[in-house]
């Protein structure tokens, strides 16, 4: 009897991927001349399973058939025509996460997809993605309630996912963008239960409440924002306009940054950035940044990282 699960990362970037299709920065300049201590990061999406066999997928990327090449857990043809994803998950109805569903067109049988209803809803209007599929395959819509219930498949015996309201944005095409509701931004706790052992999740987070606090406290394993580094990185840099916290990410340095609060976590907890925009400089791997948050004991996920819980 298998006693653990396992959660892979497909895509540890945030949107736009790295390098950025039309990006110059140092970082995008250098990951594409092959520059040492820089590596490519595909968007934004991670998978859990028991088996190796049956994934639950947590986001749909734009670069899914990229992913799914570069990953062979899930794919274990066991039909002529097959796929491990078995359900899909969406954390919040962003682009990076949502626009990989229509690359899953091809599937003999409607798509599970389990989502807020505030989700659901920008996926029906601002981008209506769920009736365009619906002249494909098909989307079998498991509206996600975050009433304290949990979700549970029979692919995943003995494990369970409780769904948390983030604060957060939704997308900027949605006609709530300035003024977010619980539901446009979920973190999710994977639980183990032949092991006990919890995984946060949550690749977009604007502030650490009480509830995603205790969430945080509970697991033995962290996997959070890791979008930017300072709150003006893009106005600095000279990239964009807008604050991180205005798009609804925590900055990692500062104060009431992202690492000032994992330090106050355990020291055995283990701490993951995820979600990482190409003008992150922790993106550097010999970078002083790097360096404090090797100093910290928080690690950045990568592509292909697989994490055993
Ligand atoms: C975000 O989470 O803010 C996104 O990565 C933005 C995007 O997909 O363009
Ligand atoms: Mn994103
Ligand atoms: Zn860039």
């Amino acid at each position: 009897m298998a006693e653990s699960t396992y959660l892979r990362v497909l895509g540890a970037s945030a949107g736009g991927g790295f390098p950025q299709w039309n990006c110059n920065c140092a970082n995008c300049r250098g990951v594409r001349a092959g520059q040492p201590g820089l590596t490519p990061r595909t968007q934004s999406s991670v998978a859990w399973s028991r088996d190796r066999q049956d994934w639950l997928l947590f986001n749909a990327s734009p670069d899914i058939l990229t992913q799914l090449r570069a990953q062979a857990q899930l794919q274990p043809a066991r039909a002529l025509r097959d796929s491990g994803i078995a359900a899909v998950l969406l954390m919040d109805a962003q682009i990076d996460h949502v626009t990989g569903l229509l690359m899953l067109r091809e599937r003999g049988t409607p798509l599970p997809l389990h989502a807020t209803p505030e989700v659901l809803g920008d996926l029906a209007s601002g981008l209506p993605l769920i009736p365009l599929l619906g002249h494909y395959c098909g989307v079998q819509q498991h509206p996600l309630a975050l009433d304290g219930s949990a979700l549970r498949w029979p692919f995943l015996p003995a494990a369970r996912l409780e769904p948390l309201a983030l604060s957060s944005k939704p997308p900027p095409y949605s006609p709530w963008r300035e003024a977010p509701r619980p539901g446009d931004n979920i973190g999710v706790s994977l639980v183990n239960e032949r092991t006990g052992r919890r995984l946060f999740y949550a690749p977009g987070l604007a502030e650490i409440g009480p509830a995603v606090w205790q969430a945080m406290q509970a697991a033995d394993v962290v996997l959070v924002d890791g979008t930017f580094w300072t709150d003006d990185e893009m106005i600095r840099s000279e990239l964009g306009t807008r604050r991180a916290l205005e798009m609804g990410h925590l900055p990692q340095s500062g104060p009431g940054g992202m690492l000032e609060q994992l330090a106050r976590l355990p020291a055995s907890t283990r701490k993951l950035l995820i979600h990482i925009n190409n003008s992150n400089p922790i993106l550097r791997e010999d970078g002083p940044e790097r360096a404090q948050l090797a100093a910290a004991g928080v690690e950045v996920a990568c592509d292909g990282m697989e994490i055993a819980f």
